[in-house]
């Protein structure tokens, strides 16, 4: 954990997003798989402290968008890769992660169908879409460590909720996979 560093994360995403409605848009948008929508800074690193990250090594998050909860997480573990299928998204991230200089994040531009998360202590989720579309398959095949999901909507049905609590009105979830 880092408070300092985490202040500039929020800081920096924040004049993104004031860049973007001084030009008439919202911080909203769809993309090629889905539908882009920033988590809130302040409720995910609290959710993050409180699920005590920092005891874990690798955090990924599934559909990364602008890259803030993947940064948040690389000051708590040692390794955060966020996977974004959208290119501007996935530029975004770089560009935040060099700008504030966090060295332990990783971004791929690419499908998140594509890439193993089995190896994950910690795979984030905040999903636009029903997971039964497909992506609580795949984290039924190879989710071995824990899932955080962010948000009172599209949840999972078959794995189980080992935590819950809400920070701000908004709900964290703790999932394990009996499968595994
Ligand atoms: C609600 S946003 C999540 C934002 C992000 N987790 C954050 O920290 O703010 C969902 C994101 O998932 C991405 N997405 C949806 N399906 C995807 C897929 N199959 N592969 C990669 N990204 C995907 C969308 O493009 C969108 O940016």
């Amino acid at each position: 954990m880092n408070d300092k560093t985490f202040t500039e994360i929020k800081k920096g995403y924040g004049s993104f997003y004031k860049d973007l409605l001084r030009k008439g848009k919202l911080p909203l948008w769809s993309t090629g798989k889905g539908f882009w929508g920033g988590v809130i800074a302040d409720e995910v690193y609290e959710a993050f402290k409180k699920i005590k990250l920092h005891k874990h090594k690798t955090f990924i998050d599934l559909g990364s968008g602008d890259g803030k909860a993947v940064l948040i997480a690389a000051l708590f573990c040692k390794r955060a890769v966020g996977i974004e299928i959208d290119n501007g998204l996935y530029k975004k991230s770089l560009e935040m992660q060099n700008k504030l200089n966090i060295p332990n994040a990783i971004f791929f531009n690419n499908d998140f169908n594509d890439h193993s998360i089995s190896e994950f202590d910690f795979v984030f989720v905040y999903p636009d879409a029903p997971m039964h579309r497909g992506l609580e398959k795949k984290l039924l095949n190879e989710l071995t460590g824990k899932l955080i999901h962010y948000g009172h909507h599209f949840h999972p049905q078959n794995l189980k909720a080992k935590d819950k609590f809400l920070v701000d009105g908004n709900l964290f979830t703790v999932y394990t996979n009996s499968n595994k």
